[in-house]
């Protein structure tokens, strides 16, 4: 299931008479989905030369004719357990990262790669993660603004974060004696774009947006607390694997640092609270190393009338202490209830309640093998209602799929040489 495109199980018939699954996804928004396309099959190139088992091979990219529609094909592994086993998973991620070496020595990639659909800035090669950091949270920023306008008490923090903070978290790691290595990241690790593979029982990631950055930058998207990665046996499964780069003990502030990237592309990507959350993050950093000089901007907006953060309306709202109380009930509905209409809203919510009810029956998973099987049948069904909602709200229909896209669909498999017979299903 994709928010911002299709995605679709196709299975063939090779030559000798074998059938072979491929997992295709497509994305109808020109240039961007060009991006999208180009970015992750070379994401997913670069990772498995690296890690092949940590995700799945990438066969072709392209557009389909006369259209704006572009597709990408790849290996197709049954989805497992989301997310993995986080003893495996780190150790297979920490693997990962630690063999990538950057072919320049610099930090970045030598395409343009995306987070969702936001293209993220790949223009040069950099020695200075800093200032590679310091772009891309810029480029975010600016992205943000253009979507809901400005707003100047977030405005201040912006600017001390991208003039003062950065230089004073990530400086440090390249100076001094000190340094990092470029390694590369997958780009975009969350809940969602990571599971356990059915057929192998391993750990495996998918829809990457990669480069090559300071590792800890990884960990930076796992730190909001709707996450299922933010729970500890990650975090600390994956320190344990790749310890913290020197200074160790500013590890929690970088962590903080990375996770504004993420959370500012959620802000555009999702109509929801998280600018307000990045505002208050960004507040924590300029007052711990910055007091003065951020007490001294606030001030200089005394006499403008405060403005409320524009664009909060009707937003889904994620409070990181109901959150985090949520996850440790294990439930989601109080979230759920919070939440009005409108369908993205809707599916959102339901994700929440979802999650929270998939992890309760994870979670519980000791009382013997009956209740074992009554656990599994339950995650079933809400996977299946899930997916249901889903599907329905952002009425993505098994006949559009099916009936719209199949022509193109063959068009492209004969391209590939590949016989289109059998059955397609999306997720
Ligand atoms: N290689 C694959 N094989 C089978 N299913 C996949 C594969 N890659 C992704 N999926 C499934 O498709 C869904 C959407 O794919 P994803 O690449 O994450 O799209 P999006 O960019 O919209 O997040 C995933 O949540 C996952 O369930
Ligand atoms: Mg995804």
């Amino acid at each position: 299931m994709s928010l911002w495109g299709k995605t679709g199980k196709i299975t063939a018939e090779l030559p000798d008479g074998q059938l072979k699954n491929y997992f295709l996804k497509t994305a109808s928004l020109g240039d961007t989905g060009r991006a999208m396309m180009f970015g992750e099959y070379e994401s997913l190139k670069a990772i498995r030369a690296v890690s092949p088992a940590i995700v799945p091979e990438p066969y072709a990219w392209g557009k389909y004719d006369g259209s704006g529609t572009y597709f990408l094909v790849a290996e197709y592994r049954e989805v497992g357990e989301q997310p993995p086993n986080p003893i495996r998973f780190t150790k297979r991620l920490a693997e990962m990262h630690k063999k990538s070496l950057s072919p320049t020595g610099k930090f970045r990639f030598h395409v343009t790669t995306c987070h969702a659909k936001l293209p993220q800035i790949t223009d040069c090669w950099e020695d200075s993660w800093a200032v590679l950091y310091r772009k891309q949270l810029a480029h975010m920023i600016n992205l943000d603004e253009q979507k809901h306008s400005e707003w100047p008490e977030f405005k201040i923090a912006c600017q001390l974060v991208l003039d003062k903070v950065i230089p004073r978290l990530l400086e440090p790691l390249q100076s001094d004696g000190r340094s990092i290595t470029p390694y590369l990241v997958h780009g975009d690790l969350w809940d969602e774009n990571t599971a356990t593979d059915m057929a192998t029982g391993e750990p495996f990631t998918f829809d990457a947006g990669s480069f090559y950055g300071h590792n800890e930058y990884e960990i930076g998207n796992w730190r909001a607390a709707r996450h299922r990665l933010s729970a500890q046996p990650y975090v600390k499964g994956y320190l344990r694997e790749f310890p913290a780069s020197h200074p160790e003990e500013e590890w929690d502030d970088r962590n903080l640092l990375y996770s504004l990237r993420f959370d500012l592309g959620t802000a555009i990507l999702i109509h929801c609270n998280q600018r307000q959350i990045v505002k208050e993050n960004m507040a924590i950093l300029c007052n711990k190393f910055f007091p003065n000089e951020y007490a001294a901007l606030k001030n200089s907006l005394t006499g403008q009338p405060l403005r409320a953060n524009p664009g909060l309306r009707g937003a889904v709202t994620y409070t990181e202490e109901a959150e985090k109380r949520k996850r440790t009930r294990h439930s989601g509905r109080k979230v759920t209830k919070t939440m009005k209409t409108t369908n993205c809203r809707i599916s959102m919510a339901w994700t929440l309640t979802m999650s929270g009810t998939t992890t309760l029956l994870s979670s519980t998973r000791t009382g013997g093998a009956k209740w074992n099987s009554i656990c599994k049948l339950l995650r079933c069904l809400c996977r299946c209602l899930d997916h249901f909602l889903f599907l329905y709200h952002r009425r993505l229909y098994f006949r559009i799929l099916l009936g719209k896209a199949s022509q193109d669909h063959m068009a492209h498999l004969s391209a590939l040489h590949i016989n289109p017979v059998c059955r397609r299903d999306i997720h």
